[in-house]
């Protein structure tokens, strides 16, 4: 987590596409910041308020995407709903005490009152498709994370089954991937075995799920915390910014497939010229526009519903 774009005094902070940019709520404890999500602490739950900002190459852009925190914080609990797993969330209402004190009309579908958790300190990341970094380790080692892969394997190519391949959570710059073998070690092997099956387990469920909306989930990342020695799920689950999602109709391995997020930012952000080393580039409107459509079909073609926006 970084504090670095927390110094605002307003409460809310929009850009001129009218997309929520960052929060500063008048709560007693000060917030922390994540690249997406505004943490407030409620004593013992959080307040977690999805902002409309959007992060490509490890920077956060200086453009949101409209409504993008509300489409992330509907489709969590769209999962958390669907998963019958042990979850974080307990409401995504605003609590009463906060609307009597200020304006919450901003907070309206983006934000989650959840258990605060001790966050493991490990990305939890299931792969059955092969694309990313999980790619570029294979045609580098024939492994991934450890996990031993035949040989002969192209790009986006479905896994014989589906890996546990765990990264750190970086404060800073790229996570890293690492093994069963360093998880153990530093977690111990119960909690660590515990987080790989039930990673594994959550995957299959929601990869048999979304295949009958006809998308496949390529990979995904979770995130767990501990609450009373018990381990839950925490922050967002299978949304864009957390998972690749491929339409099955046009899937296709030995080539990238189309992406159902970033695909136009990322695009834009390789051929306008930036450094990806300087502050990055404000986005162009229609870029803007097309990647918010394609959240939003993310979101429809998954839940079967229409997004309110
Ligand atoms: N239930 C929880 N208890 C404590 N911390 C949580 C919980 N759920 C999510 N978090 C943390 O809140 C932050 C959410 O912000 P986010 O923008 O998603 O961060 P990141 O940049 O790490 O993805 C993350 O650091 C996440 O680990
Ligand atoms: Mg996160």
């Amino acid at each position: 987590m970084n504090d670095s774009n927390c110094d605002d005094d307003s409460y809310y902070q929009f850009d001129e596409a009218g997309a929520l940019l960052s929060t500063s709520l008048p709560l007693p404890l000060p917030r922390q910041c994540g690249k997406v999500r505004d943490v407030y602490d409620m004593g013992d739950q959080l307040l977690i308020v999805s902002t409309d900002r959007i992060s490509a190459f490890d920077y956060i852009l200086p453009s949101g995407i409209p409504a993008k925190g509300k489409l992330l914080t509907a489709m969590s609990e769209f999962w958390f709903d669907k998963l019958k797993v042990r979850h974080h969330l307990r409401s995504t209402e605003i609590p009463a005490e906060l609307s009597s004190e200020f304006d919450t009309s901003p907070l309206v579908g983006r934000s989650m009152v959840v258990e605060k958790a001790k966050v493991v300190p490990f990305e939890c990341v299931v792969r059955g498709y092969l694309e990313g970094s999980g790619l570029k380790e294979y045609q580098s080692t024939g492994q991934i994370c450890g996990n031993k892969l035949p040989d002969g394997l192209v790009q986006c190519d479905k896994l014989p089954e589906p890996i546990f391949t765990p990264a750190t959570k970086a404060v800073e710059g790229h996570d890293e991937n690492v093994s069963i073998g360093r998880m153990i070690a530093d977690l111990g092997s119960e909690l660590a075995l515990q987080l790989r099956e039930m990673s594994l387990q959550i995957y299959r469920t929601a990869l048999q799920y979304a295949q009958t909306q006809g998308i496949l989930i390529a990979d995904t990342k979770f995130e767990f915390g501990i609450v009373d020695d018990q381990v839950i799920l925490v922050d967002e689950v299978l949304t864009p910014d957390s998972s690749r999602f491929w339409a099955a109709d046009s899937y296709q391995p030995g080539q990238a497939q189309p992406s159902f997020d970033k695909q136009f930012v990322r695009e834009w952000l390789s051929q306008c010229g930036w450094d990806k080393q300087s502050d990055p580039p404000k986005l162009p409107a229609d870029v803007i526009d097309q990647t918010a459509a394609k959240y939003a079909e993310a979101y429809e073609q998954i839940t079967g519903k229409a997004f309110a926006g």
